[in-house]
């Protein structure tokens, strides 16, 4: 199919990611990793439909808003799922490091941090947790993402993500959340955290 939006970047690759997670199970991360091939196919597949309707001058059509709508919900869950993986390893904080600086600056305490990031992911509902970067006041903030799309906080960098749809925990943990969030914390790839800080 002939395209003309987005001809240099019309194909989006699934990245290979090598994870041996202690807290995680293989068949928990193959799964995850299966799940996140399908946003990768299904951007591609979106930016493919919504340029052949636009070639076919169907751009008043509802199928043209709706799935241009859905456009950030799958380009989320494959850019998030990236994130996410990356930030998987163990790789401890360091004390003068400037993560570690900023999360005291912000949140007072690494504690106070700890505590409010575990709270955004006991709540009920399935999305993200991330900590992001405002770059105008270079603070960090904690924020719930509910899906992949709803509550991003424009213009700030995303430093750090946890995943928590269910498909992230439930084959290991069942319904045992807190569970999942106490192995996710025990497994942040810290050195992953400063890079994206830096
Ligand atoms: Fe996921």
């Amino acid at each position: 199919m002939p395209c003309n939006l987005y001809p240099y970047r019309m194909k989006f690759e699934a990245k290979s990611f090598e994870l041996k997670i202690p807290d995680f199970s293989e068949q928990l991360l193959k799964n995850h990793l299966t799940l996140y091939q399908g946003y990768v196919t299904n951007t591609n597949k979106l930016l493919e439909i919504i340029n052949t309707l636009i070639l076919e001058n169907k751009n008043s059509t509802p199928e043209f808003a709706e799935l241009s709508r859905r456009f950030a919900w799958e380009f989320n869950g494959m850019r998030l799922h990236e994130l996410y993986f990356s930030n998987l390893g163990i790789s401890n904080l360091k004390p003068n490091s400037k993560a570690s600086k900023m999360l005291k600056d912000s949140f007072g305490s690494f504690e106070n941090w700890e505590k409010h990031f575990k709270s955004l992911g006991s709540m009920r509902g399935i999305g993200w947790i991330l900590l992001v970067y405002d770059k105008e006041k270079h603070n960090l903030f904690n924020i719930w993402v509910n899906e992949h799309d709803v509550g991003l906080l424009s213009n700030c960098e995303i430093i750090l993500v946890m995943d928590v749809f269910e498909h992230a925990y439930m084959i290991d943990y069942g319904l045992k959340k807190v569970d999942y969030i106490e192995a996710f914390f025990k497994n942040i790839n810290w050195a992953a955290v400063e890079k994206r800080l830096n």
